[in-house]
């Protein structure tokens, strides 16, 4: 079964021991994690070491970064680069969350050189895509989320195609507590799904997970989980609260 993934993404929150906190109640609960599942936390840069270090090589669990820069170093003040990020081993990073497009103007071209960077040092690329209410309530949110995915990432190959993790997140569910339904999720997970497919193949696109984000819940996981195209979440508020997060983990399918 494809790797099923409840992945964290804390955003610009918490001081350092708020964090290293929240993190120590969440390791210390009862979690089920089974071969196949694998927790992701998606922390501010400047505590991506402490955190790494409190998990420790704990199987399936790993630190990520949020955000890396599309250049691989130079005069770029107060950024980060996928280098950086390689010497301090983190393993995952998010690449084109919709806040990063719609903030700081990040454009599938950029992204695409993202992407490219963080596979040439082995770190798996979380890599959103997902539709504007506007677009959702024009009905062409297919198109949409098609061609970002076409613009940055079907130039990687069959391989490398195979080490991205997507995650689908409908802008208009992001915080909004306005979550996609499990069918809404189910058909979007499919149709991308069915892109990967026409470019790389089924057996290919059956091994890649995607994992829904927008308002998952603890009381809304186990439902959007449990749809056979949705491989785990990516989660921002309920990723905040412990017991929240620690439902969230166990919600994934076994
Ligand atoms: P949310 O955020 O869970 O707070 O809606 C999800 C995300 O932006 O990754």
């Amino acid at each position: 079964m494809r790797k099923q993934i409840a992945a964290a993404n804390w955003k610009m929150n918490k001081s350092l021991s708020e964090g290293k906190d929240l993190l120590a109640e969440i390791l210390n609960s009862d979690l089920s994690i089974g071969q196949n599942q694998e927790v992701i936390f998606a922390v501010p840069f400047p505590y991506l070491m402490e955190t790494q270090s409190m998990i420790g090589g704990k199987s399936g669990m790993f630190i990520s970064a949020q955000n890396c820069h599309h250049k691989t170093a130079g005069a770029y003040t107060g950024e980060v680069s996928v280098d950086m990020l390689s010497s301090i081993g983190i393993q995952y990073c998010i690449i084109g969350h919709s806040e990063r497009r719609e903030y700081f103007a990040e454009t599938n071209s950029m992204l695409l050189e993202k992407v490219n960077l963080c596979l040439a040092k082995n770190i798996t690329p979380i890599f959103c895509c997902g539709e504007p209410l506007q677009i959702r309530e024009s009905g062409t949110q297919n198109e949409y989320v098609a061609v970002q995915l076409n613009e940055s990432l079907f130039q990687l190959d069959a391989d490398q195609i195979q080490k991205i993790v997507i995650a689908y997140e409908p802008i208009w569910a992001i915080g909004t507590g306005k979550t996609a339904t499990a069918e809404q999720a189910q058909e979007m997970h499919a149709h991308l799904r069915n892109v990967l497919s026409a470019r790389y193949g089924m057996e290919i696109a059956s091994k890649i997970s995607i994992l829904y984000g927008g308002s998952v819940k603890g009381n809304n996981a186990s439902e959007l989980f449990s749809q056979p195209d949705v491989d785990g979440g990516l989660v921002g508020g309920a990723s905040l609260i412990a017991s929240e997060f620690v439902q969230i983990i166990n919600a994934l399918k076994k």
